[in-house]
């Protein structure tokens, strides 16, 4: 039996607490995919214990808000913008890289906002977004094969045994680097560096950029509506703080499990790793641990859903996550690819509709628009995002649904991994700046275009 602290930070309960009747190990009797072989699990059990009396690092009250935000996001009266990177690392958790992507998101937020007509429900893909699903388990280069980069919850990228063996360790670590990462978030969004001015004054860098000219209307609209509120003396004490959410794949679930709190207001158990979780596309099975654990928690959650997913499968989730039919609890995060997007979305926004199903609807239009380019960089077309997006709010107008939000890889440093955008960038273009261990990034200037294209689209919804 584990002592842990509740979930709010108060007094010390159990995971048998007499108050929670919920058992969260239940996940370890199910087949759990893409989990590291581990050379020592003694070790990991002993990771775990740490980490079970460690504080949470995000609280219940926190966490149920961010459901009755997603829940006016599937009413159509708020929209989801999640973004942040493929995976973090440990290296690149520095002040400057964090405050450049969350400056970037409020960037984006402002321009969906004013598109929308509705709040902007702001998650990073941050502070806990440290562990990858990979498509094999060992990688070879020139002849040397060794277990493929999971993560640095995980092992290390470096291309050699002793950096390639999974430590648990690296789970402390990911703790602290997240707890660090989320105290840096509390202070930008609460302190000041949030004030709505201020981020709108840096979009006004973004269109003064030649090769943006085509936002410039829009942004002028937008600079309208900031000047007539500060006119009409709106308080602006309010603007100068908002609501940001941490979020990312809940994939190690001896980590999820041992972060995971008894609620002492209800004694519902949530996982205080971050505030929204999500099921990746490869570990959604629904005989399968993933599924099961996030079932237990209130936290909340995510499913990918690819290009095979059939209206039955969808339906099922929704029997086995969300059985109360909690609006905002569960949100269908669909990355189908821009060819497939309108061919097989209609029939699962059509099939959980017609079931009174309490869904919110998001489009990641990366993961099935990753292509390699002609000097092998694996990359994605700015277009082929756009147009993903596009089919997504096109089959959302067509059954009278509500398209709920974004999910984005991004960054706020001006690297070069995805193709096109305003800038331009070309094959060859992709070897100045090409960071990402895992996934490629759109580039702050190709997020903020992003933003603009999409606050267009969000016009015509209202
Ligand atoms: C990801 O979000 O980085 C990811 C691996 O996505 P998916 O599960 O959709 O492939
Ligand atoms: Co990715």
């Amino acid at each position: 039996m584990i002592a842990i602290p509740d979930a709010d930070g108060t007094a010390p309960t159990t995971l048998t607490d007499p108050q929670s009747t919920v058992d969260v190990t239940t996940w370890r009797q199910y087949p759990a995919l893409q989990q590291p072989t581990w050379p020592d699990q003694a070790k990991v059990e002993a990771v775990a214990s740490e980490l079970a009396i460690l504080p949470p690092l995000v609280f219940a009250g926190e966490m149920d808000n961010l459901t009755a935000r997603l829940a006016a996001a599937s009413r159509g009266e708020a929209f989801v913008l999640q973004g942040g990177d493929c995976a973090e690392t440990f290296a690149d958790s520095t002040a400057n890289r964090i405050r450049n992507k969350i400056k970037t998101i409020l960037q984006m937020a402002i321009v969906l906002t004013y598109g929308a007509s509705t709040p902007v429900v702001k998650m990073g893909r941050l502070a806990g977004q440290f562990a990858k699903p990979r498509s094999s388990n060992d990688e070879t280069r020139d002849g040397v094969t060794l277990p493929a980069y999971r993560g640095d919850a995980v092992n290390g990228f470096e291309f050699t045994a002793e950096s390639r063996v999974p430590d648990p360790a690296r789970l402390l670590k990911m703790y602290h680097t997240s707890s660090a990462t989320l105290n840096l978030l509390r202070a930008f969004t609460t302190g000041g560096f949030a004030d709505l001015r201020l981020v709108h004054d840096w979009n006004k860098g973004f269109v003064a950029n030649p090769a943006n000219a085509q936002y410039e209307s829009l942004a002028r609209e937008v600079d309208r509506a900031i000047r007539f509120m500060d006119a009409v003396g709106a308080n602006f004490e309010e603007m100068r703080t908002v609501e940001f959410y941490s979020s990312h794949e809940a994939l190690l679930l001896e980590y999820e499990e041992a972060l995971t709190r008894i609620d002492s207001r209800t004694g519902d158990p949530y996982d205080c790793s971050g505030h929204f979780l999500w099921i990746g596309e490869r570990t959604r099975q629904l005989d399968g641990a993933h599924v099961e654990f996030l079932s237990k928690v209130k936290n909340p959650i995510g499913v990918k859903l690819g290009p095979t997913t059939t209206p039955e499968i969808a339906l099922e989730f929704v029997k086995t996550l969300n059985p109360e039919n909690i609006p905002g609890r569960l949100t269908f995060i669909t990355r189908m690819g821009a060819g497939t997007i309108r061919d097989v979305l209609p029939g699962l926004v059509k099939a959980v509709t017609d079931a009174g199903a309490n869904v919110v609807w998001i489009t990641d239009p990366m993961h099935g628009n990753t292509i390699t380019s002609s000097n092998g960089y694996k990359t994605r077309h700015f277009d082929d995002v756009m147009d993903e997006v596009r089919g997504f709010f096109e089959v959302h107008r067509d059954l009278g649904t509500v398209p709920g939000g974004l999910h984005i890889e991004l960054t706020g440093d001006d690297v070069t991994e995805c193709l096109g955008g305003a800038g331009e960038i070309d094959d060859a273009g992709l070897e100045a700046r090409y960071e990402t261990l895992v996934d490629p990034r759109l580039n702050h200037q190709q997020s903020l275009e992003l933003a603009f294209l999409v606050a267009e689209m969000l016009e015509s919804r209202n």
